[in-house]
C-alpha cells in the first residue's frame, strides 16, 4: 500500500451501473458518457464486462479506441474465456486494465460457485497470472469480501498479490459493512498481507444500508487509495457509492480528508445530467450534490440567511460542482424578503404597505397552491384580474 495521498477515481457507471434495472445504455450513449467521464477526470473507466455480450465487448473496444485520458478496464470472472475476452476488448487502449474477480465468502463459494476455499485460492492466483500475460495492470476483487472469513480474505488477497495483481479491491458487494468495520478490514490486510505495500488497495461499496459513501471514505482513511463509484450512485439494487458525493466530500472536508484527486468538480453536474438523459430515471430531487433540491431553499428563515450570507445554509457553492445557481423557491414557507426581491426582479418596486398587502395574499395562495410561478405573482399584483 503506497502512502501517497492521491486517490484514484475508478468509475464503473458503464459496468456496475449499467447492469442495474433501467440503466441500459446504447452503444453511442456509452461512448458519449465515456468521453464525459474523461472530461470529468476519472482515472480508471470500467467500460463493461466483455464476456457478457457482443454489444458489451464492442462498446468496450470502441471506448478503448476512442477515449483518451482514463485507463480503460474490462471486468472478467476468474475464467480463461472471460480474461481473454477482456484482453481483446481493451487491446486498442493506450492504458488498459483487466479487472478479474472471484467470490471469497463461504456463502458464495458454497451456494453459488460450488468450489472449496483451496480451489478458490488456486483460481484467483491462476487468473491473475493469466491476466498479467495480457496487461501490466491487473485488478483482483474478492467479491463479498466484507462477509468473508478474515483469515481467508488474507489468504486470497495474498495469493492475488503474489500472482502479480497491481490493485486489490475489497468489495462490500451487498452493502453490509459499517464504516468502522470496513476501515478495520483495510488495516488488517495492511498488517497481514505480505507485499501489500506494492499494490493499491481499493474500495467498492454498495448502498443497501445507505452507507456506501461513508464506507468508502472510511476505507480511504484506513489506507485505500482507489475509490470505485458511479455517477448518481447508480448500480445493483440500491446502487454504488456516488462519485459526486465522494468528490464533494473530499473537497468540502479536506481538513479531515486531506487527499488529492483529478476530478474536475465543475463537471459533476453536467455528467449527472447527461447520465439522467440516457437512462430511464434521473436522481431524486434531494440527492446530495446534484439533485434538483441540493441548492434550493424554500423556508423564509433559510432564505433570509442565504440573502445575508450563503455560507449560512450552503457548505459549497453550486457553481463549484457545476450547478448553475442557487434556487430560491417561493412557497408557503417563504418570507416577504424573497417575495420583495422577486417582484423587484419582475420590475415591480412596492411600498411597504403594498408589499404587506401582496404578501398577505401570497401566503393565502401558497396555502392552496403547491408551486408558485412568476405569473402567479403578477396576478397577485392585480387581485381583481387574478384567476388563481
Ligand atoms: O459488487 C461487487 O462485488 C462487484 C465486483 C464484480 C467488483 O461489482
Ligand atoms: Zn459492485
Amino acid at each position: 500500500m503506497s502512502l501517497h495521498n492521491q486517490i484514484v477515481f475508478f468509475d464503473t457507471t458503464l459496468r456496475d451501473g449499467e447492469q442495474s434495472p433501467g440503466c441500459t445504455m446504447h452503444h453511442d450513449e456509452k461512448l458519449r458518457m465515456a468521453h464525459q467521464l474523461a472530461n470529468l477526470g476519472v482515472d480508471v473507466l470500467e467500460a463493461g464486462f466483455a464476456i457478457a455480450s457482443q454489444g458489451d465487448s464492442d462498446s468496450i473496444r470502441m471506448i478503448a479506441r476512442e477515449v483518451r485520458g482514463p485507463r480503460i478496464a474490462s471486468l472478467a470472472r476468474c475464467k480463461r474465456e472471460d480474461i481473454e475476452a477482456a484482453a481483446r476488448s481493451i487491446e486498442p487502449a493506450d492504458k488498459a486494465r483487466i479487472h478479474t474477480f472471484l467470490a471469497s465468502s463461504d456463502l458464495h463459494l458454497e451456494a453459488k460457485l460450488k468450489i472449496s476455499r483451496a480451489e478458490a485460492l488456486n483460481q484467483a492466483g491462476e487468473s491473475v497470472r493469466l491476466a498479467r500475460t495480457f496487461a501490466d495492470d491487473v485488478e483482483f476483487s474478492a467479491e463479498d469480501a466484507t462477509r468473508t472469513d478474515p483469515d481467508f480474505l488474507v489468504e486470497i488477497v495474498t495469493a492475488a498479490v503474489q500472482a502479480g495483481a497491481t490493485t486489490i479491491n475489497i468489495p462490500d458487494t451487498v452493502g453490509y459493512t459499517t464504516p468502522d468495520e470496513y476501515a478495520a478490514t483495510f488495516r488488517m490486510l495492511i498488517a497481514k498481507v505480505p507485499g501489500i505495500d506494492d499494490v493499491i488497495l481499493s474500495t467498492h461499496c454498495h448502498n443497501d444500508l445507505g452507507m456506501a459513501v461513508a464506507n468508502t471514505l472510511a476505507g480511504i482513511h484506513a489506507g485505500a487509495r482507489q475509490a470505485e463509484c458511479t455517477i448518481n450512485g447508480i448500480g445493483e439494487r440500491a446502487g454504488n457509492a456516488a462519485l459526486e458525493e465522494i468528490a464533494a466530500a473530499l473537497m468540502v472536508r479536506r481538513d479531515k480528508l486531506p487527499y488529492t484527486n483529478n476530478i474536475k468538480l465543475n463537471q459533476l453536474y453536467p455528467t449527472s445530467q447527461m447520465l439522467a438523459e440516457f437512462i430511464s430515471f434521473g436522481c431524486s430531487p434531494n440527492k446530495a450534490v446534484v439533485g434538483a433540491n441540493a441548492f434550493a431553499h424554500e423556508s423564509g428563515i433559510h432564505q433570509h440567511g442565504m440573502m445575508a450570507n450563503p455560507l449560512t445554509y450552503e457548505i459549497m457553492t453550486p457553481e463549484s460542482v457545476g450547478v448553475p445557481a442557487t434556487n430560491m423557491v417561493l412557497g408557503k414557507h417563504s418570507g416577504r424578503r424573497l417575495l420583495e426581491q422577486r417582484l423587484t426582479e419582475l420590475g415591480h418596486k412596492l411600498t411597504r404597505a403594498q408589499l404587506d398587502d401582496v404578501y398577505h395574499r401570497f401566503t393565502e395562495l401558497a396555502d392552496r397552491k403547491k408551486s408558485i410561478y412568476d405569473q402567479d405573482l403578477l396576478g397577485l399584483l392585480q387581485p381583481d384580474k387574478s384567476t388563481v
